[in-house]
């Protein structure tokens, strides 16, 4: 099949971007160039994205690393772990960290995030308006929320946050691999600080779990908080940026925040508008929507264009605080289910129920068009978001 269309597209903030508008309108299975110019398949159908995030036939893993397709140069385009181990590595991921996002985790841990909120709102109070959404609450909280959850001390959370920002930066391979070294580092040192001195969090449980070592311990730290932090900073953004952008949301929150769960889940399909989504590759020959997709090949099951298929989610391009919108991938779907999706959302709804309740006002200090967005980091999203109230 001929390529269709190049990555990444010209975007505009919250916008399908009119390229991949043309490129659903043919169907839901596209052969594209990633940004290196490597060949991949881009699937876009809700029901299409869906089934394949499902599907045991594709992994994070290639037989020959070397030759694989890539959508980037950096640590986190695509490829994660050993082909002939994968399946086996992930069970063992998701049977070691389900259990730290069980309802009964998860019950103590909204009082302290609902604290955290609290006292990063007060403080942009303080400063006074017109201040950055974005910096004063967006990217502080994820980082508060994974170190209260990880057991890291107060005092290094804004350490943890640099050299997670430099892990995270897909334009300098030698910054991120320098952020990740020191990240390791810190994490070993916290697990050989929990194994004498244990306290109520994920780490602390895991030393106390039988044949798990401290490398390991370290290693599923870190991916919690590269799964967890950037992420979380986008959704928050993005979720300001939505509500502040259709102000009758905005006021039917304000009029009754008991909406602000239904409205998280309508602001997590509407964030993300697709143009990339989630790696994989194909461990063998399988067949979607009547292409045939070969083993070792990148498809991209693109969960923003997902999103928004208007046979999934009516009128898409609208938002709607009252719209059934559970349906969306944002969290991925099935196998790999984002394991804290219960955390994220708990997050987001103490930040959305605590906004409009305290700044019923609250409005954008600058034009939509003269936003910055980010082009460093992993997950996209907002520089800023100014606002005043
Ligand atoms: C709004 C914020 C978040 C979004 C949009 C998000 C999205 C996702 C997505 C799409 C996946 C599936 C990836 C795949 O299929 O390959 C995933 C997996 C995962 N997420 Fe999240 N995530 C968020 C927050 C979090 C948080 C707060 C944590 C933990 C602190 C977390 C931990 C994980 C883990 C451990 C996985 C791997 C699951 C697996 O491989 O089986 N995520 N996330």
């Amino acid at each position: 099949m001929d390529v269709t269309a190049r990555l990444p597209f010209e975007q505009r903030v919250l916008q399908v971007a009119p390229e991949l508008r043309e490129l659903r309108s043919r169907g839901t299975v596209h052969r594209v160039r990633t940004a290196l110019g490597d060949q991949a398949w881009l699937v876009t159908g809700h029901a299409q994205v869906r089934q394949l995030l499902d599907d045991h036939r594709l992994g994070r893993t290639h037989p020959t690393p070397e030759t694989a397709a890539r959508t980037g140069e950096t640590l986190f385009d695509g490829l994660l772990g050993d082909f002939a181990t994968e399946v086996a590595d992930h069970a063992r991921l998701r049977s070691l960290l389900q259990p730290h996002f069980s309802p009964k985790r998860m019950r103590p841990l909204r009082p302290r995030v609902e604290a955290l909120t609290a006292r990063l709102l007060d403080d942009m109070a303080e400063h006074g308006s017109p201040a950055d959404f974005h910096a004063a609450v967006a990217v502080p909280l994820p980082i508060l929320v994974i170190c209260a959850l990880l057991g890291v001390p107060y005092e290094d959370c804004e350490q943890f946050r640099a050299w997670t920002a430099e892990a995270a930066d897909v334009r300098d391979a030698a910054r991120s691999k320098r952020g990740v070294g020191e990240l390791f580092r810190y994490g070993n040192d916290l697990v050989a600080r929990k194994r004498v001195e244990p306290g109520d969090d994920v780490i602390s449980r895991l030393c106390a779990t039988e044949g798990v070592s401290d490398d390991e311990i370290a290693g599923l730290a870190m991916a919690l908080l590269f799964a967890g932090q950037e992420t979380t900073v986008v959704q928050t953004g993005l979720g300001a940026l939505l509500l502040l952008t259709n102000r009758d949301q905005w006021q039917a929150l304000v009029n009754d925040p008991a909406l602000v769960a239904n409205a998280v889940e309508e602001i997590l399909r509407a964030s993300g508008t697709g143009g990339g989504g989630i790696p994989r590759y194909a461990r063998q020959d399988l067949e979607i929507d009547e292409t045939t997709i070969r083993a070792g090949e990148l498809v991209l099951l693109d969960n923003g264009s997902a999103n928004h298929d208007p046979a999934a989610f009516p009128d898409p391009d609208r938002m709607d605080v009252t719209r059934s919108a559970a349906a969306h991938v944002t969290f991925g779907y099935g196998i790999r289910y984002c394991l804290g999706a219960p955390l994220a959302r708990i997050e987001l709804q103490a930040v959305f129920g605590q906004l409009v309740t305290r700044f019923p006002t609250l409005r954008l200090a600058v034009d939509v068009d003269a936003l910055r967005t980010r082009h460093d980091a992993v997950t996209g999203g907002l520089a800023e978001l100014p606002v005043r109230w």
